[in-house]
This record gives C-alpha cells, sequence and structure tokens, in this order.
C-alpha cells in the first residue's frame, strides 16, 4: 500500500469508531440478501443479537489503527480464523466478503467515501484477505496432516448420550468410518452443523470438547438454552437435546481454537468457570491429571444449584480422593442441609476464597459470561497479576476489550 492510501485508511479511523457495527449491520445484510446461501455458513442467532457485526466492527477498526503495520495484530487474525477453520472458510469466499463491505463503505458513508477511499479501502482489504486466508490456508494443512485429521465437515455418529445436569447434556462423537479422532489442544472447540427444517437451513454452532485427548471420541457438553421472557428457546442445543439420540449421525468440523492449556511450565493453574463455561476447562484439568502433571491445580466455579451443577461428582472424585485439585465452588440457592467446606452462597467471589489460592505465578484460564470474564479478570489483574497470565474465552464473538 502506498503511504498515501495507508493515511486514508487512518482517516477512516473516527468514522468507523462511530458507526462501526451501522456499517457491519448494513454488510451483513446486503451479502444475505444477494448471497442467501452464506445464512447455511453463519450463526444466525449470532447475527439477531449482533454480537458478529460488533465482532466484524471491532476487527476492522483495529486493522485500520494498525495498517502501518498489521503483523501485530497476528494473534487476533490466528484466533477468527481458527473460527473460520472451523466453518470451512474457504478463499473464494473473500472475494464475496470484500465485494459487499466495499459496497457498504460506499453505500453508508455516502459522500464522505471519495473515490480515493474507496480505492484504498479496496487494496487495504485484499492485502488483508490475502493474510488471512494464507494463513487460514497453514492451518488447514496442518489439520488434515494429523492422524485422523480433516476439513471441512466430516460425519460422527452419537455413540452415547448422557444427562451432566437438569441442563447439561453430553454427547460421545466417534468418527462414523471407524478410524482414529484426530488430537486436539485440551480447550479446543468444535463446530456441529444440524439442518433445522423450520428456518430450511443448516446452522453450525461451536461447542468445546469437554474431555481431554483419548484417541477414540470427542465429547460436548451442551446447555440447553431455554426462553428467558421474549427470548426464544435456542435452536441448536434444544434440538440436541430433544432430537439427538444414540445412533444419530451429526456433521462435525476439526478442533480448532486458541484458548489453550499451557504445558510447558510447572506453573500453579486456576480455572475459573461460570455454568456450562467449565467445557473447555473440565478437558484442560482431566489433561492434566492423565498426564501426570505436578501443577498445583485450583477450580473455582459457579453456577444457580447443584441440580444444575455438572461434573459435580467428578470434581469431587479428583479433589477428594485424588486429592489432585482444590475447589471452590460457589450457588447461587444453597440448600443448608448440603453444605459442605468450600461451597459458597452466591456469585463467584475472588474476595471470600483465601489470598493464598490466587498465587501470583499462577495461570489462569476463565471461561463463562462476558460479565463474568470481565468482573474476574479485573479483580485478578487489580491483584498484580500480569494479563499474559490470563486467559479466556467467550461462547460467542469475542467482543471483549480487557
Ligand atoms: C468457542 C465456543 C465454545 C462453546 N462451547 C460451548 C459448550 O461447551 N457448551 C455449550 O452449551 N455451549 C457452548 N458454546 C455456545 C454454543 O455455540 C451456542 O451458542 C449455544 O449452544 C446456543 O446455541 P442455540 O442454537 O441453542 O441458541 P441460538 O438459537 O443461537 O440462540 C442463542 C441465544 O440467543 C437468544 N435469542 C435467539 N434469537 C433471539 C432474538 N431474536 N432476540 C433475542 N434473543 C434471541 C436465545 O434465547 C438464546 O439464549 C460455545 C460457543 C463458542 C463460540
Ligand atoms: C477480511 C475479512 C474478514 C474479517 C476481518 C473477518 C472477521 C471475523 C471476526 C472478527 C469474526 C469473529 C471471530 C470470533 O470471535 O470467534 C469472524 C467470524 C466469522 N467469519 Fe469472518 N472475517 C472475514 C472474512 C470472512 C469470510 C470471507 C467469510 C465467509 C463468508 C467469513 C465468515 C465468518 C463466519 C461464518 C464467522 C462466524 C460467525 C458467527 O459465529 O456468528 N468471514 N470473522
Amino acid at each position: 500500500m502506498t503511504t498515501d492510501q495507508k493515511n486514508l485508511i487512518k482517516a477512516t479511523v473516527p468514522v468507523l469508531k462511530e458507526n462501526g457495527v451501522l456499517l457491519t449491520d448494513h454488510f451483513y445484510k446486503r451479502m444475505f440478501k444477494h448471497n442467501p446461501e452464506l445464512k447455511n455458513v453463519f450463526n444466525m442467532g449470532n447475527q439477531q443479537n449482533k454480537r458478529q457485526q460488533t465482532a466484524l466492527a471491532m476487527a476492522i477498526l483495529a486493522y485500520a489503527e494498525h495498517i502501518e503495520n498489521p503483523a501485530v495484530l497476528m494473534p487476533a487474525i490466528d484466533g477468527i480464523g481458527q473460527k473460520h477453520m472451523s466453518l470451512d472458510i474457504r478463499p473464494e469466499h473473500y472475494l464475496i466478503v470484500g465485494k459487499h463491505l466495499l459496497a457498504s463503505i460506499s453505500e453508508v458513508l455516502g459522500e464522505a467515501a471519495t473515490p480515493q477511499i474507496l480505492d484504498a479501502w479496496e487494496v487495504a482489504y485484499n492485502q488483508l484477505a490475502q493474510i488471512m486466508s494464507g494463513h487460514e490456508h497453514k492451518l488447514y494443512s496442518k489439520q488434515v496432516q494429523k492422524q485422523g485429521g480433516w476439513s471441512g465437515w466430516k460425519p460422527f455418529i452419537v455413540k452415547e448420550k448422557i444427562v451432566e445436569s437438569s441442563e447439561i447434556t453430553s454427547f460421545h462423537l466417534y468418527p462414523t468410518d471407524n478410524g482414529p479422532v484426530a488430537d486436539f489442544i485440551p480447550g479446543q472447540y468444535i463446530s456441529v452443523r444440524l439442518f433445522i427444517p423450520e428456518l430450511n437451513l443448516l446452522q453450525p454452532r461451536q461447542y468445546s470438547i469437554s474431555s481431554a485427548p483419548n484417541g477414540e471420541y470427542y465429547r460436548i457438553s451442551v446447555k440447553k438454552e431455554v426462553s428467558v421472557n421474549v427470548n426464544p428457546d435456542g435452536i441448536i442445543s434444544n434440538r440436541l437435546h430433544d432430537f439427538v439420540n444414540t445412533s444419530d449421525i451429526i456433521e462435525v468440523s476439526a478442533p480448532a481454537g486458541s484458548f489453550t492449556l499451557n504445558t510447558e511450565n510447572d506453573h500453579p493453574v486456576v480455572f475459573i468457570s461460570g455454568g456450562v463455561g467449565q467445557t473447555p476447562l473440565i478437558s484442560m484439568l482431566e489433561n492434566l491429571i492423565k498426564s501426570g502433571s505436578k501443577k498445583p491445580k485450583t477450580w473455582i466455579h459457579g453456577c444457580r444449584d447443584k441440580n444444575v451443577h455438572a461434573f459435580k461428582d467428578v470434581i469431587e472424585y479428583w479433589a477428594g480422593e485424588k486429592q489432585e485439585v482444590k475447589k471452590h465452588i460457589f450457588y447461587n440457592q444453597i440448600d443448608e442441609q448440603a453444605r459442605s467446606e468450600n461451597l459458597y452462597k452466591g456469585w463467584v467471589d475472588l474476595n471470600l476464597l483465601d489470598p493464598e489460592v490466587l498465587s501470583p505465578d499462577a495461570e489462569y484460564y476463565i471461561c463463562g459470561p462476558g460479565a463474568f470474564i470481565t468482573k474476574h479478570y479485573k479483580e485478578l489483574v487489580g491483584r498484580g497479576i500480569k494479563k499474559e497470565a490470563i486467559h479466556f474465552e467467550e461462547f460467542g464473538p469475542q467482543t471483549l476489550q480487557l
């Protein structure tokens, strides 16, 4: 890109800050109107709640801000690339997105989008598309080279369906070809794709693998998202709970994601989860225990009450008989007779724990709703924990800026 073009891109930063979501909202509406087949590729729930529009707007803004040195965006580009890989996004898709994004810039900005600005954004978009699809090509290549690896969608059979709590059910997924299941790093997720007759669409959703790697199957553990106030029931989670049973076959994409366990040191590890956010952390913890890791391990988990508390027994076993992990459980509602040590009433509150639990050398893994992550991240940073030692994942398009 020329210096003039870079300056023009930087000049659009204030407008992107102000109108980024307006732009991406217009872009998605335009793209789905002209390329309705892409509704099968996107999570249409994330369009309704605008989380995907927000994530894309933030990515475009970050790119404009770092146009002089886009290399600093590589960690973010990797995270997006992992999600793209999990949804089988290919280089040819970039042409469609580019066409609608550039047209949207012109349509939303009106006369402010001069021919020079549009030219600069065309060059900038093509540069970004090349960086991203090049990176994704490498991710796909690595994926297919693994034993049992694949790219795109592959049929898996549900061999077990296990109720873990009143709202969380696990599915054990085996490849239908009886081959080995590709390895993954604890913390990674797969995408599952189901056909939804009411929408006449395929719909993908991500689910963290909730078991440690075992070479045979992936376990996912899904919370049934039931209607709250005017919001409808969640489409895929309800379908999985109510209609997908043992012997059924579903399409699955290969493990992806960059929220992964660091096993390269012996530092203590502290897992902090809210509700179903425990799934990637259970995989990490099980992996540490199975591999005989000497890392001191702490499990901090909060949920509404014991009825919705999934994986309660296995955590109790690892904490009690096995003495592998120290646990601290928070319930909003406590049955007083069921009170036991390290069971607290209320939302997860790190201030209620002995300060020694939150070791300054530990690595922290947080997963739960956005507000949950923000609260605990800030609390830990306030206690002097280094930001690099705090890892977190949102169950949806990543929109937190911490
Ligand atoms: C990396 C990653 C890992 C994940 N891991 C897990 C996991 O291990 N376990 C798990 O259970 N989930 C996990 N999720 C979340 C999962 O992907 C789905 O988002 C979740 O199951 C809900 O999907 P759904 O189709 O049931 O709901 P959707 O139909 O997508 O709806 C989502 C929510 O939006 C509300 N909603 C829908 N339409 C509207 C509307 N028009 N207005 C207002 N509100 C609306 C619904 O009530 C629902 O609460 C993960 C997500 C990611 C990104
Ligand atoms: C320069 C171009 C692109 C940028 C900057 C971009 C950016 C993003 C971002 C920020 C996310 C959210 C990732 C997360 O938080 O997990 C995302 C997800 C996604 N992207 Fe892209 N993307 C681009 C191109 C494409 C293309 C070409 C396609 C294919 C049509 C595509 C399809 C998707 C899909 C399907 C998702 C998941 C959406 C969801 O879960 O709601 N993207 N992208």
